[in-house]
C-alpha cells in the first residue's frame, strides 16, 4: 500500500497543534482501520479526527452512532443519534472532551481533548457505526512546548552557571597548586643555599 503523509497546521487561538496524518490507503476492505498520529503539547489540546463522507450522512444522521474509546477500552465519549452521551465517561476525561455538534451533519465526529498531560499519550479509537462505517485509531504524542515559557531558558541559565562555577573552581585549583609548587620549589632553593 501507499503511505501518505499529510501535515495540517491548525492555528486556532493559542491551542494550535500539529496533526501528522499517516494514511494507509486500503483498497475496498473497510475493516482496515485508518491510523492517525496527532501531536499535542502539555497543557494544550488536540483534535482526534473521525468522519464519514458528507454525502453518506444526508438525512440519516439519527442512524449513526459514534464510540470513542482509549486503548484500555475506557469510555472517552459517545455520540448517539447526534446526541452526545458521555455518561459512564472515565473520570480522567471529565470536562476535557469537546465534540462539535455543528460538524455532525457534515459527517465529522472529531473530538477535542484539552489540558493534555504526558499520561494522555496513548491510542484513541473511534468507531462510527450505521449505514456507513469508520474505524480510526489516533495515536497521541504529548510533548513539552519547545522553548516553552521560561522553562528552557531557566534550565539553560542554571546549566550555564554550573559550568561557570566548575571552570572557576578548576582554575582556582590550578592556581593554588601552582602557588604551592612554586613556594615548595623556592623553599627548597632557599634551604639548599
Ligand atoms: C474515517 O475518518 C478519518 C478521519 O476523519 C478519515 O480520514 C477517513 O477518510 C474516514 N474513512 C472513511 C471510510 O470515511
Ligand atoms: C437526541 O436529541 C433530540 C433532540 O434533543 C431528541 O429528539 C432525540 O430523541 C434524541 N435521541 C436520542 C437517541 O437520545
Ligand atoms: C472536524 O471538526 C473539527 C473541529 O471543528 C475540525 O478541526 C476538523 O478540521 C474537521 N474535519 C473535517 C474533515 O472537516
Amino acid at each position: 500500500f501507499t503511505l501518505r503523509k499529510i501535515i495540517l497546521d491548525c492555528g486556532r487561538g493559542k491551542s494550535w497543534y500539529i496533526i501528522s496524518v499517516l494514511l494507509l490507503d486500503f483498497t475496498g476492505a473497510f475493516s482496515e482501520p485508518v491510523r492517525v498520529t496527532v501531536k499535542g503539547f502539555v497543557g494544550e489540546s488536540a483534535v482526534f479526527p473521525c468522519s464519514i463522507p458528507d454525502s453518506e450522512i444526508q438525512g440519516k444522521i439519527e442512524k449513526f452512532n459514534v464510540h470513542w474509546r482509549d486503548n484500555e477500552d475506557k469510555l472517552v465519549c459517545d455520540i448517539i443519534a447526534s446526541n452526545r452521551t458521555c455518561t459512564d465517561q472515565d473520570p480522567k476525561y471529565k470536562f476535557r472532551v469537546e465534540t462539535f455538534p455543528d460538524e455532525y451533519k457534515k459527517g465529522n465526529f472529531s473530538i477535542k481533548l484539552s489540558s493534555l498531560q504526558k499520561t494522555d499519550a496513548r491510542k484513541y479509537i473511534c468507531h462510527i457505526t450505521g449505514p456507513s462505517q469508520n474505524h480510526t485509531i489516533t495515536e497521541l504524542h504529548v510533548e513539552d512546548r519547545p522553548g516553552g515559557r521560561g522553562n528552557h531558558g531557566r534550565l539553560n541559565g542554571e546549566l550555564l552557571s554550573i559550568v561557570y562555577f566548575l571552570v572557576i573552581f578548576f582554575l582556582a585549583g590550578i592556581l593554588i597548586f601552582m602557588f604551592v609548587a612554586v613556594t615548595f620549589c623556592v623553599a627548597r632553593m632557599v634551604f639548599r643555599y
